[in-house]
């Protein structure tokens, strides 16, 4: 995959106005980017607006954690893409496993969420991956097949389209799938990409997510069809998630 990683990082529901000095130690350390590597923050969203004063004219971009499947109105407690393009979100994660497990949202839902917004003009970060369970019984690209089917809309506006592998018997613990394991997900969801999309799958970025820390980032950036990563605990460190951010750097130098 060739243009910027991208590097993303989720803070999950951490972080209060205290939490705002990672956040500009963060930026500051984006700044050695170059145009190898982009990165953004999921905020939880009561942080944006905050945010995008405390970061103003850093490259560091920030994204909402979940939106909204409808525009405005009757909606209580919800946020819609709009309002998180309000705040200063450029993007908005979406099926997390997080909400698809712990809040029931299916495919359905995931989509018209990313309807929502690109629409408004955010970039969609899809997560799909599937359970430990699922892996047990060999489903894992059934499942992977499935969730890019269904959940992720067929607009022609592919450059507001990432994906996200995360697979949900990783996430928070310290181990991940095997190197291979990885390549081989991740080639599968390209020749999904490729089968709907044709040539121009190509562009849309695919994420790895689980247990990513300094120590294992270059390696899994190295895999072929990886074109960023998706980092949860370890992105509240601002050393630990530059460290990632630096071997994005590193790798793209040494290709
Ligand atoms: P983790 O979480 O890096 O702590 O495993 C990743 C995520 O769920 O986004």
């Amino acid at each position: 995959m060739t243009g910027p990683y991208l590097i993303a990082g989720n803070w999950k529901m951490n972080g209060l106005n205290s939490s705002l000095a990672v956040l500009e130690e963060t930026a500051r350390s984006c700044e050695r980017m170059d145009g190898d590597v982009e990165v953004v923050m999921f905020l939880p969203a009561t942080l944006l607006a905050v945010s995008s004063i405390v970061i103003k004219d850093t490259k560091l971009q920030l994204g909402g954690q979940d939106c909204s499947s409808e525009r405005s109105g009757a909606f209580t407690g919800e946020i819609s893409a709009e309002m998180l393009k309000d705040a200063g979100a450029r993007f908005v994660m979406i099926g997390h496993s997080e909400r698809r497990l712990r809040h029931a949202e299916g495919d359905d839902l995931v989509r018209q969420k990313a309807i929502q917004a690109i629409e408004v003009g955010l970039t969609a970060l899809i997560c799909i991956g599937e359970s430990g369970q699922e892996k047990a019984e060999g489903k894992t690209l059934a499942v992977l097949s499935s969730q890019l089917t269904y959940s992720v809309p067929r607009v022609s506006s592919i450059d507001q389209i990432v994906i996200a592998y995360e697979p949900t018997w990783v996430t928070g613990t310290c181990v991940t799938p095997t190197l291979d394991e990885i390549a081989h997900v991740h080639r599968h969801i390209r020749s999904e990409l490729l089968a709907h999309w044709g040539d121009s799958g190509q562009q849309i970025r695919i994420l790895y997510g689980g247990s990513v820390q300094p120590s294992n980032a270059a390696e899994i950036l190295a895999i072929a069809e990886v074109g960023g990563l998706l980092v949860g605990g370890a992105s509240l460190d601002a050393k630990q998630f530059s460290a990632i951010c630096e071997h994005g750097r590193s790798v793209r130098a040494a290709a």
